[in-house]
């Protein structure tokens, strides 16, 4: 709430680094003090956070990544053909990594629609590089980045009348709890206006040892991005934990379709984290859940669409019908 939208002088974004800091001690107060133990995965995504999640996208293992490519690489034309008839229309992106993907999207876009883009991130850094790969990619490109929470953006853009494509790309709406999803679709339906569309990416349940080895690579760098948010704890409120003597433990459900990881204690050991001034106690083999990576069916999906207020539009699988793109409309009054 009440973030301002373009902030370019230092003074500002050091406040804005104070209150992400102390958002972040409050969500470890909270979290380590609860039972059961959790820290939000969103708190993965710092500078160190962000590398390992480049490096997972590149695993063998983790298929996710290759196959919303794939997607939007075969069927962008078709996905801009199901967009109503704008004149003129914003494409606004939660969450859009470095770029790679919705490239493909706006570059076939461009050849026949006129649009703007705007990108959407909490991280300076993450919107200058997202520039700088769209100024060598697409220079045509006209680009308007957003500093700011997503909602709060979007609010921004509300009021603008023009129409409206939103992106959620990669599977980031799989992080949210059953609840979260429902609440977030809800919060984005009552900012859009009657034709405006979503395209969401989700993770389609298929053969569960797939789906457990995407998360258990072999590599052991999934459990460094799950461990970042204990090295995170240390550098930046002071904490003492010893990463490693907590082990990274991914379990899939196919019933709910919850790909779930957990931190566990090997041992028994306190932990002192010097912002909170507070010692936390683990007994060996405590757990600190940290993620959720939900994993869909289309009927699922088209209940979500329903129960938000959302319409189908079409449903875009890669080939092999692991992932799938899906287009939805708000309804027309
Ligand atoms: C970035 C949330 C889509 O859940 O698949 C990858 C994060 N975690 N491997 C996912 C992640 C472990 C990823 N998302």
């Amino acid at each position: 709430m009440g973030l301002k939208i373009e902030i370019r002088d230092m003074g500002a974004i050091q406040m804005r680094d104070e209150d992400v800091k102390r958002d972040f001690a409050n969500h470890v107060q909270d979290g380590l003090s609860a039972r059961p133990r959790w820290l939000s995965s969103k708190y993965i995504y710092d500078a160190e956070g962000s590398k390992l999640f480049e490096q997972i996208m590149a695993l063998p293992e983790y298929y996710l990544t290759r196959a919303e490519y794939s997607i939007l690489e075969q069927r962008s034309a078709d996905i801009a053909k199901r967009l109503p008839d704008w004149a003129d229309f914003d494409v606004i992106e939660f969450g859009a990594g470095d770029g790679t993907k919705t490239r493909l999207l706006l570059a076939e876009l461009l050849k026949q629609r006129r649009f703007r883009y705007l990108p959407v991130d909490i991280s300076e850094q993450a919107l200058k590089d997202i520039q700088l790969n769209f100024s060598n990619w697409l220079p045509e490109l006209d680009l308007v980045p957003q500093q700011a929470e997503y909602f709060a953006a979007l609010d921004s853009l509300k009021s603008n009348g023009r129409p409206k494509l939103v992106l959620f790309l990669g599977s980031n709406i799989g992080n949210f709890s059953t609840e979260q999803t429902l609440d977030f679709l809800r919060q984005l339906y009552a900012l859009l206006s009657p034709g405006d569309c979503l395209l969401t990416g989700f993770d389609l349940k298929k053969e569960p040892q797939r789906i457990l080895a995407a998360y258990h690579d072999s590599k052991g760098v999934t459990q460094e991005f799950n461990r970042n948010l204990l090295h995170r704890i240390n550098r930046e409120l002071g904490g003492d934990f010893n990463p490693e003597h907590f082990e990274f433990f991914p379990s899939y459900h196919p019933e709910t379709g919850e790909m779930r990881a957990y931190l566990v204690s090997t041992c028994s050991q306190d932990v002192y984290i010097e912002t909170l001034g507070e010692v936390f106690h683990f007994e060996a083999w405590d757990a600190i859940h940290t993620e959720i990576s939900r994993k869909y069916t289309l009927p699922r999906i088209e209940e979500l669409a329903a129960k938000s207020g959302f319409e189908l539009a079409e449903h875009f699988l890669d080939s092999q019908g692991d992932f799938v793109d899906s287009l939805w409309q708000v309804k027309s009054a």
